[in-house]
């Protein structure tokens, strides 16, 4: 890996502890204005000091993120379905590698459908933003979706996504946390990050999904609804935080956040 990719993919998993919490708001890309992302700005401000990166399309970095902002942004470039739509998998890429080179990212993200009617399609796009990617030395997350089809969320699945992604050249790669998760990142040889999935039940089930993944191999989390649907998002960001970076077991994570909590 040349200087430039390695560099953007530093900015993002840290160095000083190899881990990274971004924060995804990209959901509007297919969901619209869902619950608490209505107004992107209003929630990612009070966020931005506490994420490694800011997960988010085009539209929303321009239109309610700081140009002044450090905080490395991974764009998401991929999209042109709906959740009203007829099939989420059909992606295609929506945005340039010029366009993430103009808007200064440090990473780009698409979605991969693996074993749909648009595998093909979704994995040649990826490939492609790989060409592209190295062209500009711009890293690719690949993004391993389930789209409506959550059922197929578990190890051998996941893992068979992790894999290709990573054969087809991807940089990084954002799968979702399951049971056997060990054999997920185990036969993945690059870095994994989970997404957070919809809100759980509780904070603390959040905290126990993230620290078992970074238990089980994963780098980070690349979380948005267990954080901003949360009532409180700051201090569960900063819980969320103690899990990656530094260990925390999650039930100390989750006095961490009742702490917070209770001074915010
Ligand atoms: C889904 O593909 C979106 O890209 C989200 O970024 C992703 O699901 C992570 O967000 P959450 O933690 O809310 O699942």
């Amino acid at each position: 890996m040349d200087f430039g990719l390695r560099n953007r993919l530093s900015r993002i998993i840290k160095p000083e502890t190899g881990h990274t919490v971004m924060l995804a708001v990209d959901h509007g890309y297919f969901l619209g204005p869902i619950s608490k992302l209505e107004k992107p700005g209003q929630t990612i401000e009070p966020l931005m000091p506490y994420a490694d990166a800011l997960m988010l399309t085009r539209g929303v970095l321009r239109s309610s993120v700081p140009a002044e902002t450090s905080v490395p942004i991974v764009l998401r470039v991929s999209g042109g379905t709906s959740i009203v739509g007829k099939n989420l998998a059909n992606e295609e890429i929506t945005t340039s590698m010029e366009e993430a080179v103009r808007l200064n990212v440090s990473a780009v993200a698409l979605s991969i459908f693996v074993g749909t009617e648009y595998e093909n399609q979704t994995l040649t796009n990826l490939s492609y933003l790989v060409d592209r990617g190295q062209d500009y030395g711009i890293p690719v997350l690949a993004v391993t979706a389930v789209g409506k089809e959550l059922e197929k969320r578990d190890a051998k699945y996941l893992a068979l996504c992790c894999r290709i992604a990573a054969e087809l050249g991807a940089h990084f790669i954002k799968t979702y946390y399951c049971d056997g998760f060990e054999k997920v990142a185990g036969s993945c040889p690059v870095p994994l990050v989970i997404a957070g999935g919809p809100k759980l039940d509780t904070e603390l089930d959040a905290m126990k999904m993230a620290y078992d993944a970074i238990q089980k191999g994963a780098v980070g989390v690349d979380m948005g609804r267990n954080i901003w649907q949360s009532p409180h998002p700051v201090p569960m960001i900063q819980a969320i935080r103690a899990v990656v970076h530094e260990g925390v077991k999650p039930e100390e994570a989750h006095e961490i956040f009742k702490e917070k909590r209770d001074q915010d």
